[in-house]
């Protein structure tokens, strides 16, 4: 009985690397859920292990819109310790919205013994969000920005507690932004410039930014292409931000060598079918 047990371990286990692609783990956005049906299409769309992890565990999606990004992705990097299909690496991840912030956490910080293969990001805030939004009913995101800016940004506290927070860049407040940015600003390497993490980006086999042309709740929502507002409120192209133009975390290196993409969708914040995400994920995720 044992033997037999082992043997269907073996296995499941050999089957683990007959997968045509590398595994693929898929990371939400704010309060939302894992939704097991993108997993599942995009496991079988590309012949590979998919899996989602709710960072609030099954019962609470709330706690992600509590946690600071270094705890949502602490907790993240714990599960994928625990999957044996992701724990050694070499897998890659599809962020969603606030999602792709915590996917920045997975490929600098989360130790793998092989690196974080390709990602894609749908609408992530990768240079942060500068205005309230004019949110959508519908958008989680939106309403949670536009409920803590009519609190208190800045402050210490609400940086701890509340995980948009820690990617809100008021443009007239850079110095506040690197000052108290718990993530954003240290993650791109805008402050504390650390080589490890921009040879971290570097060892992407390829990256898709995806943007949201009607994007209301990533503001701007060239955001989603790294780009930004300058202090007098012009918009910066990623071209134009410092951040690229001295490749602070290896993105123009990517570009320029045919490793990132840069794709529109129509639509606003989180529209987008099963169609679509096979077509985009599929591409670069064969990589
Ligand atoms: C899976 O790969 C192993 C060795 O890498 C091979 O022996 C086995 O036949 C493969 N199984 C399938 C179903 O392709
Ligand atoms: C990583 O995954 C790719 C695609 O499945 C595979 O070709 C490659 O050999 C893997 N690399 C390592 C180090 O396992
Ligand atoms: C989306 O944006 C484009 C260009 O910015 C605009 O022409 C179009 O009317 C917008 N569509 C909707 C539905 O808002």
């Amino acid at each position: 009985m044992k033997l037999i047990v082992f043997m269907v371990l073996i296995i499941s286990f050999g089957a683990a690397h007959n997968f045509t692609n590398a595994p693929v783990l898929v990371i939400h956005g704010i309060n939302d859920d894992c939704d097991y049906g993108i997993v599942d299409e995009i496991s079988t769309y590309l012949d590979t292990y998919a899996e989602c992890y709710p960072i609030g565990g099954d019962e609470a999606p709330i706690v992600s819109m509590f946690y600071n990004i270094n705890h949502q992705g602490r907790i993240l990097c714990e599960r994928i310790h625990q999957d044996d299909y992701l724990k050694d690496g070499n897998f890659s991840i599809m962020g969603v919205s606030q999602g792709s912030i915590v996917a920045k956490y997975i490929i600098e910080y989360c130790p793998l013994e092989h690196p974080v293969r390709n990602l894609v990001t749908f609408g992530g805030p990768h240079m942060g969000v500068s205005f309230v939004p004019t949110f959508p009913k519908e958008s989680k995101l939106g309403s949670t920005l536009a409920w803590i800016v009519n609190k208190i940004v800045y402050y210490r506290m609400t940086q701890y507690f509340l995980a948009p927070a820690d990617f809100w860049r008021d443009p007239n407040n850079q110095e506040g932004y690197f000052e108290y940015s718990r993530f954003l600003a240290e993650a791109n390497n805008e402050i504390n410039f650390d080589q490890r993490r921009k040879d971290q980006w570097l060892k992407l086999q390829h990256a898709t930014f995806v943007m949201w042309d009607n994007d209301t709740t990533i503001i701007p929502k060239e955001s989603s292409w790294w780009g930004m507002y300058s202090p007098d409120l012009k918009l910066l192209s990623r071209f134009e931000t410092d951040l690229y133009k001295n490749d602070l975390i290896g993105l123009k290196t990517l570009e320029e060598s045919g490793r990132a993409e840069f794709i529109s969708i129509p639509g606003d914040h989180m529209e987008y079918t099963r169609t679509q995400i096979n077509l985009i994920v599929g591409p670069t995720f064969i990589k």
